[in-house]
């Protein structure tokens, strides 16, 4: 090691120590009640002991410390809230303070400094980008005229499915265009077409599900931030480096869009949402930013498609892994449409049971396990406990939901335990949060329930599905920012509609 190298270790040693100290003295001196937990090792506290897979890290420790416990990682006090009453204290009782969010470095970068929506600080700048982003995209008026564009969609998944016989088909893969193909048309039509759009395609898939990874990943700079400029990791590095591929491909689509309306060739009457943001931006200088707009857009495009993509997987694994289930969803298909039809959206709110398929799924296999963490924006007070302001707060989603004191059996894929229809997406049933809760609540969730609903039923209507070579189905989980399959979904379609004009 060099004198440089030695110098550097022995001032970021120093540092360590004095700050443990700091936290030391703070707990010790706080006449506040804090919540149980584990203690860990001085100065790195429990960071040791998290490993790759914290979300069974934390499951574990809630065995272990029940409804509420704090550690601290590094310098960063960090709390895991695994009970309904005490998610309830948070995201309805003290929404406003808990709807804050301290991004970690990597999501920090990510998203242009926390100009988007997901990791804003909640101020004037997230409300205002939400508001423009429900209202003008996701709108029930915006959702039924950008029918035909779902439909268009999924009837292209359907027929490359079709088209390649009986080869195996990436259930991720094809659930993954079809979301990114539709959330872009929603923000920008026809822009790109043909080759441009497949590389946009190509390039968005391959840097898409890394890019959000790296938001979750235990990084040494968010647990010591005097920490952050060594990078030790290289993940800020990383993230950089995937945001400036994005930023570019951005900026291309952006000035297409504006040459595009300059010269007066957009369909009248027909405004795509990065029209209708550009316009705002001209009509008033000070209501968005090119950054947030493209931080916005970043948002849209990430958060949308890698969640749904790896709920379809999931939803088709369970199913696969399920005969019954997976023939009772075919008979209510065969019943609500007919093998002589195609799946139509007005058929989807009379498919009670494939919607209590996806509950189930999303009860299993909640795409965002610990939900996007908070950070109160003062100190206080769940469960009788003191959460001092900036606290890391988790609410363990995935724990709640497989609770054996509130779910019977709770390991099972069991749909039928949805069908009373007093469980779904609104966030109100707080045993129950795939999408979150409160104003912090997924901002998508019109469009993901439409979607998700709509490419289900199509694919699971139109083929049977086997595995190849009667593999046998591998359900691990892989932990991240997003709860993925460890091992893709590949399955074999079996065309079941009567006539092969179903699948034009
Ligand atoms: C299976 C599909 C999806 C799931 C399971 C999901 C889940 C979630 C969850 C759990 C959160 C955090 C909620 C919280 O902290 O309480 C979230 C936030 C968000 N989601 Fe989704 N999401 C999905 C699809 C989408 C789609 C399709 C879009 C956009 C078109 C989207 C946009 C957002 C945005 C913008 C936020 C940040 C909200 C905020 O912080 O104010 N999501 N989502």
């Amino acid at each position: 090691m060099d004198q440089f190298s030695q110098a550097i270790l022995t001032l970021v040693s120093i540092l360590v120590i004095f700050s443990s100290i700091c936290y030391f003295k703070f707990l010790s001196k706080s006449a506040a009640k804090f919540p149980p937990g584990p203690w860990g090792v001085p100065i790195l506290g429990y960071l040791p002991f998290i490993g790759a897979d914290m979300l069974s890290k934390f499951s574990q420790l809630a065995s272990k410390y029940g409804e509420i416990y704090m550690l601290r990682l590094g310098n960063k006090l960090c709390v895991v809230i695994n009970s309904p009453s005490l998610v309830k204290e948070v995201v309805r009782d003290q929404d406003n303070v808990f709807s804050n969010r301290s991004p970690p470095v990597a999501a920090f970068i990510g998203t242009y400094g926390a100009k988007d929506i997901a990791w804003s600080p909640n101020n004037s700048e997230w409300r205002a980008l939400r508001k423009v982003f429900v209202r003008e995209m996701l709108s029930n008026r915006s959702l039924e005229l950008s029918y035909t564009l779902r439909k268009n969609e999924v009837r292209k998944a359907i027929q490359r499915v079709y088209k390649n016989g009986k080869a195996a088909v990436e259930i991720s893969l094809i659930a993954f265009q079809t979301e990114l193909n539709v959330i872009t048309n929603l923000l920008w039509g026809e822009l790109l077409q043909g080759e441009d759009k497949e590389i946009f395609g190509k390039k968005f898939r391959a840097i898409i599900p890394k890019f959000v990874d790296l938001f979750g990943k235990t990084n040494i700079s968010d647990f010591y931030p005097f920490l952050a400029g060594l990078d030790i990791q290289g993940i800020k590095r990383q993230t950089e480096s995937y945001r400036q591929t994005i930023d570019r491909i951005l900026n291309d689509i952006i000035e297409k869009h504006k040459k595009k309306l300059s010269e007066g060739v957009m369909e009248e009457g027909k405004k795509d949402f990065l029209q209708i943001l550009l316009e705002l931006m001209e009509q008033d200088k000070d209501s968005i930013s090119v950054t947030q707009l493209k931080a916005l857009i970043l948002d849209i495009v990430a958060g949308g498609t890698d969640t749904s993509a790896t709920t379809m997987e999931w939803t088709m694994a369970e199913l696969m892994n399920n005969p019954t289930a997976m023939a009772k969803a075919q008979k209510e298909l065969s019943e609500v449409v007919g093998l002589d039809n195609i799946v139509e959206e007005h058929h989807l709110p009379k498919l009670k049971y494939l919607d209590a398929v996806l509950k189930e799924t999303l009860r299993l296999h909640p795409a965002v396990p610990l939900l996007v963490p908070r950070s109160p924006s003062q100190s206080s007070i769940v469960g009788g406990y003191t959460i001092p302001k900036n606290t890391m707060v988790f609410l363990n989603v995935a724990y709640i939901q497989k609770d054996p004191r509130l779910w019977d059996s709770p390991r099972e894929f069991k749909p039928e335990r949805f069908l009373g229809g007093d469980c779904d997406f609104s966030g109100n049933s707080f045993h129950y949060l795939p999408f979150g809760s409160g104003r912090r609540m997924c901002a998508g969730l019109p469009l993901a329930e439409r979607m998700l609903m709509y490419l289900l039923a199509s694919l699971v209507h139109s083929f049977d599905w086997k595995l190849p070579n009667d593999q046998k189905l591998d359900m691990s989980e892989a932990f991240g920012m997003v709860l993925r399959k460890s091992v893709p979904l590949v399955a074999i379609p079996n065309a079941r509609l009567f006539y092969s004009n179903l699948y034009m």
